[in-house]
């Protein structure tokens, strides 16, 4: 299997574009991602079998500053064809996205949306340290209520906005 970093050819678009829309719930606008591709192409991480050249996997994200006082690194969306799941490859490219966001961006905290209903995301996700902040109700299309998760790396991320001084 094959880590990299998306390589911005519109071939790998239309195929992130298909694992996406054929295996996630929310029903996402082709413009979306395109908007995420485009502006953090960094942060768009992609797993492959080797032999096969398949596109087996992809997480999609961004870094932001948040409230001007935080820099904030935030996961858009994670798939793995159902094939291979179990063998811990999403937990992988959640690991490599944090590190990443840590080492190029210095973020102060991660946060994702997943639905309340979606165990195995949750599992995932707090497995590596994530926790859940807040329900969202009805937040998806599907009406389902979300779950916010944020994983904290510094000490910012664990003050009140009011007593940080905004970023330069
Ligand atoms: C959720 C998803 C990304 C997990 O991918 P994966 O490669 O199978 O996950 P991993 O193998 O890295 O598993 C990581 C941990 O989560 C747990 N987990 C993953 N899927 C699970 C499930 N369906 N039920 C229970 N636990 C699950 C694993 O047991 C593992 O825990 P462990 O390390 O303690 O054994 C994958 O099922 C998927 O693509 N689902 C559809 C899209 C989706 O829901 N994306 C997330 C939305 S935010």
């Amino acid at each position: 299997m094959k880590y990299s970093e998306f390589n911005q050819t519109t071939e790998e678009f239309q195929q992130i574009s298909n694992l996406i829309s054929s295996h996630l719930s929310e029903p996402y606008s082709i413009y979306v991602y395109w908007f995420f591709l485009n502006t953090w192409p960094q942060y768009c991480l992609t797993l492959r079998d080797e032999d096969t050249s398949e596109l087996i996997g992809v997480i999609i994200s961004k870094v932001e500053p948040h409230r001007d006082v935080r820099m904030r690194g935030y996961i858009g969306m994670l798939v793995i064809d159902p094939k291979h799941r179990g063998k811990g490859y999403a937990s992988k490219l959640v690991e490599m996205t944090v590190q990443k966001m840590i080492k190029c961006d210095d973020v102060d905290e991660i946060t994702l949306e997943t639905e309340v209903i979606n165990q195995g995301a949750l599992k995932l996700y707090e497995s590596l340290g994530f926790m859940r902040t807040k329900r969202l109700y009805r937040y998806y299309l599907n009406t389902h209520d979300a779950f916010r998760l944020i994983l904290p790396v510094t000490e910012k991320s664990m003050k009140r906005i009011a007593f940080l001084t905004p970023i330069v």
